[in-house]
């Protein structure tokens, strides 16, 4: 037997060898498509390079690529389990011509695969044709010499091919297996021919038009080939079997399903078995490419194919979580030819284990509430709508669980019912909204996600994306276009950008578009929680609502901020340990600069604390552990020890990241829904930049890390260089110079102090040589530039002392002003006052006032420069 494994190399192989090159799988979420929820088939990853828009350093290609076809316009998941060859996940093997080959060489190849290479009997292959293409019709008797009757025409769109109402499109021609008349069923076109006989395994397109809004716009730029076969399905044929899941990949899958339950793969539980083989392939590859469970858009998608599993596991009889313990089967038989497959075992494991474990908290309580709502009623019935949307909302049953678990018993659920029991919540919750007060502008908002749903947020996985633009907000109100020179608020289906929350900074970047937009996003916010508001000023072009843009994060600023979140986590945690437990997070900033964590301490920090944050810190951070997201509930993570933000309302769901590892074990471990590094090593260096009280009881740490702190030591460096040039000295020597040199002007302003007041007592040069007689009275009168002022009482003092009997005037000039004393000797105070001298002298200085006792009086005023002024004022009231 030729195992699935092997064909899909072998096709590989084939095109390989005829000049094609090998092109790894896509990621299942699609990279160039806004409004495409994952990958369907496998041109979607060559979308571009069809219609020209893209080119590639070859011509034709090869690829197995990896589909989903649930949730979204292609939905299988209703008739998985049900069908043989229904799946939510498949692969699907591709040849593509950009411009190269057309038809003749594309039925050339797929004729020789198949019926040479592969060896599959040429009589039991048939081919359908589109009905006007005579071209195909006549090639293929040509090449493959099969007759008329078995090149059907097909009128319908079943051979007119396109990837979506807009996009690449043109004729198909499909090829038709019979697995023989033993199988009930008909040749393609006849009136049974959804029988499982004749199974189509390979569809070739002859890719030629461009089509918008489902009508034909223009012809591709080169006639192009795009072909998809089922991997599955040609399994099957391959290995004899006329059932998908009697392939070798599905029993290996089935078996470990069978043995951890016991019970047998073809019997009461051939459905169930069949639901959680596929769903284990779609669940693991999902979140292998990066989807988590989410309540929205494709976590939303990947929790409903897990839960659907997971209700069938119950079924059969598992007491335990069972889905987890079937990811090594899987990675066993896919991971040799999916290599994410095996990297992210650990977490597809985790995140399994998690949601099965937290739905079965629910499920036994919904499956009671389901048996008594349906209990009376007859085969064909119809369950209430209200009761399907409590089961969805109370037991986390998806809709399309409640519908499956139905169809057994022949029931069938009231859509429209439960669609007003869903609107009717919303509007509720509209109505209980508090928000920011504004009602008009929250009404803008409750309006666009009614009308547009949530945005989706890509950015943990991606940095860049495109999406479809929902809304455009100027000035407070809805706009349907925005131009040139405009500032403007984009909604879009989805954004890697992240938006402003829990402390860090919203993204910046671009929007832009191939019909010629340049916007800048210098912002991203979030309204109601759910809708992303991307703040743009739009360079060139127009963007309009409807349009489809690429978005892109300004990834240098992004990956500043990762490691500023990655580094808060670590503080936080540093803390904690050198200052106790008690220290709980009570705001934070991160910004791409820098990092600012307030946290509750209420005494002082030490730099010796500091120090050693630091050091652990940088610990941590060379020890370059990974950072690990899970999702869990809030208890769960509790639970485990994550720090949660006391006050702070999560919803049902929380992102718990953890990072580090010391002799306790994991380093850091903490609620958040944030962007971290992948490795901490990323973080670079850490460095403390300022510490202090915010509040009562409140500290800060500011910190920065990467290029920022070696940037700041730098500039530290060199600015102690600087210093130490200054100082002709070495930065090692500073400190000691710096110290000389404080107690050098120390002693200096000490010895200017003695000289001052050694001037003024006239101890020094320039003194006064005695005093004067003015009209028989003995004066001494004497201007001090730069005396403190504080000195002048001692100064007269002193001269009244010289004088024995007469008067003294000492003016100390400083900054310009004047402080001027005047001394009268006990024996005159009788006929001269000081106070009345002090009152002419500073009248003559501009001053005011000014007093003191009649044998010594304190004063002065703001004209320094007429010092010499005073003292002859107060000589000619001596004389007078
Ligand atoms: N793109 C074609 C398909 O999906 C081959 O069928």
């Amino acid at each position: 037997m030729t195992s699935t494994n092997d064909i899909r190399r072998g096709f590989l192989d084939y095109f390989g060898s005829t000049g094609h090159r090998i092109v790894p799988s896509a990621p299942l979420v699609p990279q160039n498509d806004p409004t495409l929820m994952f990958v369907n088939a496998g041109m979607v990853p060559f979308k571009n390079v069809f219609t020209g828009l893209e080119t590639r350093p070859y011509v034709t290609a090869t690829s197995s690529q990896k589909c989903v076809r649930a949730g979204g316009k292609h939905n299988d998941l209703d008739n998985v389990g049900y069908t043989a060859r229904h799946h939510t996940f498949f692969e699907m093997l591709g040849n593509f011509s950009f411009g190269d080959y057309f038809k003749e060489q594309a039925i050339v190849h797929a004729w020789t695969l198949l019926t040479k290479e592969w060896g599959l009997d040429p009589d039991r292959l048939t081919a359908t044709v589109y009905h006007t293409d005579d071209e195909a019709f006549d090639l293929w008797k040509k090449i493959a010499g099969l007759p008329d009757h078995r090149i059907i025409r097909i009128p319908t769109k079943d051979n007119f091919w396109a990837m979506g109402d807009s996009g690449p499109c043109g004729p198909c021609s499909e090829i038709f297996f019979d697995h023989g008349d033993h199988i009930a069923g008909g040749p393609p076109g006849s009136p049974d021919e959804d029988g499982d006989r004749f199974v189509e395994i390979w569809n070739l397109v002859f890719m030629q038009y461009e089509q918008d809004a489902n009508e034909i716009v223009g012809e591709l730029p080169k006639k192009s080939i795009d072909t998809g076969m089922g991997l599955e399905r040609v399994a099957a044929v391959m290995q004899g079997v006329p059932d998908n899941y009697d392939t070798d990949t599905f029993r290996a899958l089935i078996a470990a399903s069978t043995a951890l339950t016991h019970t047998a793969p073809d019997g009461e539980w051939k459905a169930s078995h069949r639901v959680i083989a596929d769903h284990l392939r779609s669940a693991g590859f999902l979140v292998a490419d990066g989807v988590l469970p989410a309540n929205e858009g494709r976590g939303y998608v990947l929790r409903r194919i897990m839960r659907r599993a997971m209700r069938h596991a119950h079924l059969i009889g598992a007491k335990e979580p069972l889905m987890h313990r079937l990811v090594p089967a899987l990675v066993a038989e896919m991971g040799a030819a999916f290599p994410e497959l095996v990297r992210a075992q650990p977490l597809i494991e985790a995140t399994l284990q998690q949601e099965e474990t937290r739905f079965r908290q629910t499920l036994d309580r919904g499956l009671k509430l389901l048996d008594e709502a349906t209990a009376g009623l007859a085969e064909g019935g119809t369950l209430a709508g209200e009761t399907a949307f409590k089961l969805y909302d109370t037991y986390g049953f998806p809709y399309d669980l409640t519908e499956d678990a139905l169809r057994a018993q022949g029931l069938a659920v009231d859509r429209a019912g439960f669609d007003a029991a869903m609107a009717e919540q919303k509007r509720a919750a509209r109505a209980a909204w508090k928000g920011s007060g504004a009602k008009a502008s929250d009404d803008l908002w409750f309006d666009i996600a009614e009308q547009s749903g949530s945005t989706e947020f890509t950015g943990y996985a991606n940095d860049t994306g495109e999406a479809e633009v929902v809304a455009l907000i100027r000035d407070g109100a809805r706009v349907d276009h925005a131009t040139a020179g405009e500032s403007v608020a984009i909604v879009v289906n989805q954004t890697p950008f992240y938006a402003e929350s829990g402390g860090q900074v919203g993204d910046a970047g671009t929007v832009s578009s191939d019909a010629g937009l340049h916007a800048v996003v210098t912002d991203t916010t979030k309204q109601l929680g759910r809708i992303w508001v991307h703040h743009a000023d739009i360079q060139s072009g127009e963007i309009r609502v409807g349009d489809a843009v690429k978005l892109a994060i300004d990834l240098t600023r992004r990956a500043a901020i990762r490691a500023n979140h990655s580094a808060t986590h670590l503080l936080h945690e540093a803390l904690r340990q050198r200052l106790g437990t008690h220290v709980a997070q009570k705001g934070s900033l991160v910004a791409p600069d820098r990092l600012r964590f307030d946290f509750s301490q209420p005494v002082a920090v030490t730099p010796a604390d500091i120090a050693e944050v630091e050091t652990r810190v940088n610990e941590q951070v060379r020890g370059n552990g990974p950072v690990v997201t899970r999702l869990m509930t809030p208890d769960e993570a509790i639970a485990e020890g994550a720090m949660a933000l006391f006050g702070e309302k999560y919803g049902d769901e929380v992102r718990v990241v953890s990072m580090g590892q010391d002799d306790e074990g994991t380093y850091s471990l903490e609620l958040c829904g944030g962007t971290h590094v992948g490795a901490l090593g990323e973080i670079g260096l850490f460095k403390v930049i300022g510490e202090g009280a915010v509040s009562s009881g409140v500290r800060r740490v500011e910190a920065l890390t990467g290029e920022a702190a070696r940037a700041w030591f730098s500039h530290r460096d060199e600015v102690l260089r600087e210093a130490a040039a200054t100082l002709r000295t070495t930065p090692d020597e500073v400190p000691a110079r710096v110290a000389a040199l404080l107690d050098d002007r120390k002693r200096l302003e000490r010895e200017l102090a003695e000289a001052k007041k050694a001037i003024a007592t006239g101890g020094g040069a320039g003194a006064p040589a005695g005093p004067e007689d003015v009209a028989g009275t003995a004066f001494i009168g004497q201007v001090l530039d730069g005396f403190d002022a504080k000195g002048l009482r001692g100064a007269v003092d002193e001269a009244k002392q010289r004088l024995g009997s007469g008067v003294a005037a000492i003016v100390a000039v400083n900054d310009g002003r004047a402080s001027i004393a005047v001394g009268v000797t006990a024996d005159l105070v009788a006929t001269r006052n000081a106070v009345e001298l002090l009152q002419v002298a500073v009248a003559a200085v501009g001053g005011k006032g000014g007093g003191g006792r009649p044998d010594m009086a304190q004063g002065g005023g703001p004209d320094g420069d007429k010092a010499a002024a005073a003292l002859d004022a107060i000589r000619a009231a001596l004389a007078s």
